[in-house]
């Protein structure tokens, strides 16, 4: 969402004159777009902060300031401890940033109920995948996050202007497209549903593939599930956040479902989806979350067998619901219950990936492979990550290979 969102800034920017320089020193404005949703990610920005302010005491005119979700959630912090920032923006204010950049210090965190930036064109980083912004915000207060304060109440985007993007950027030469929002599957812009958008999408020539992220487990209604089994550009693959697997922890997180509940979707989704892989998001250490609780979470990861999962403990976000709840479970077991949970998680994603050697998979070539000399890497439909190694090839093209060996995370294939 980010990485989306930097892009629609430059876009933002790029109509007043500003482009994209690679190199800090040479940069007339530095933007800094943070993330609120853990404390770690706050702690990284204050640091690169003290580091870029102090660029001003030799350029007095370089201007710097941050965006996003921390500079919603934390403006007082961010200015005491850079005093030199010169402005801070919150993640609905984007659209003032040209008149902010030329003007005097300033503060603009106002959220607003309909902004949806959809006739800012995002100025994308080439590749092979496009980033697209469907829906921004939340409003579903899941007690322990941060994200419906930071982002602001749900709105989609009009289908015409996401498929105007998606179109756009195709004849860019992007091959894949992937919906982004905080709930991307509760979409819905007068009558059009999720569904409805990924059966209009399928229909858009020169886009080979279609993934969104992240869908909240409430809104998998028919018409998605049926548009995912339909719609042939639709990858196979579900990142589907569960968070805990005790049904006594996701009621007190809010979450709307039971253990039980994600589990008979899971299995819905595979029987109509063939081939469906499934990650997922998992918190441990919750407060009120004990023992039984957690062991239930380790039960659920077993049932479901998840290809791959982002693991966290968790952490007290202000403001939250949470946020008021003693913190039962102490900082040395959360550790040991995130150790135990991804030594699982590896051995069963280990275990799932072993099963393919010897199988065939489509790989859309994103580049050369960052650890193997010479390989190439590239994306399954399953969004399983896979090496290389195959003459005359280049990033976009869909290239047929054998699956040779295999880790946790990683496919080494040969071109067939
Ligand atoms: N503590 C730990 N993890 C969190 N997430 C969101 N808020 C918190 C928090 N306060 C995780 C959830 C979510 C993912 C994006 O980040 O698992 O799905
Ligand atoms: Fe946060 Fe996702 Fe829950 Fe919304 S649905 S409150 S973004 S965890």
């Amino acid at each position: 969402m980010n990485l989306a969102d930097s892009e629609l800034i430059l876009g933002q920017l790029a109509r007043s004159g500003y482009w994209r320089t690679d190199d800090p020193s040479a940069a007339d404005l530095i933007l800094v777009n943070t993330c609120a949703i853990r404390e770690h990610a706050e702690e990284r920005i204050h640091a690169r902060l003290g580091q870029l302010t102090s660029r001003k005491l030799v350029r007095p005119d370089l201007r710097i300031g941050v965006t996003g979700c921390l500079a919603q959630h934390a403006r007082e912090r961010l200015l005491d401890s850079a005093p030199l920032l010169d402005f801070v923006i919150g993640p609905d204010a984007y659209r003032r940033l040209p008149e902010i950049v030329h003007g005097g210090p300033c503060v603009d965190v106002r959220l607003d109920r309909d902004e949806d930036y959809a006739d800012i064109a995002p100025q994308r980083s080439v590749g092979v995948r496009a980033w697209i912004t469907v829906m921004r915000g939340c409003n579903r207060f899941c007690a322990f996050c941060v994200v419906p304060y930071v982002r602001g109440r749900e709105r989609s985007l009009p289908a015409d202007a996401v498929i105007e993007q998606v179109q756009a950027a195709a004849t860019q030469g992007f091959r894949e497209v992937v919906f982004l929002g905080q709930t991307v599957n509760a979409y819905r812009h007068d009558k059009i549903d999720f569904g409805e958008l990924l059966r209009r999408t399928n229909r858009v020539d020169g886009i080979l593939r279609i993934r969104f992220t992240s869908p909240h487990p409430c809104d998998m209604t028919e018409s998605v599930i049926d548009a995912m089994a339909e719609c042939s550009k639709v990858c196979p693959h579900l990142h589907l956040p569960v968070q805990s697997g005790s049904t006594t922890v996701l009621e007190r997180m809010g979450r709307g479902h039971s253990a039980d509940e994600y589990v008979r979707l899971v299995e819905k989704l595979r029987a109509n989806i063939p081939a469906l892989a499934i990650s997922t998001d998992l918190i441990v250490g919750f407060p009120g979350e004990k023992a039984e609780d957690f062991a239930a979470t380790l039960d659920l990861v077993r049932t479901v067998r998840f290809d791959h999962a982002f693991m966290f403990k968790y952490s007290r976000r202000e403001h939250t619901r949470a946020a008021k709840w003693a913190e039962t479970v102490a900082e040395a077991e959360k550790g040991e219950r995130l150790q135990e949970l991804i030594g699982l998680q590896e051995h069963i994603g280990a275990e799932i990936n072993a099963q393919l050697v010897g199988s065939e998979v489509e790989v859309l070539v994103e580049g050369v492979a960052r650890r193997r000399n010479g390989d190439w890497a590239g994306k399954t439909p399953q969004f399983k990550t896979a090496v290389l190694s195959a003459d005359h090839i280049a990033p976009g093209d869909l290239v047929t290979a054998r699956i040779e060996k295999t880790t946790a995370h990683t496919l080494i294939a040969s071109a067939i």
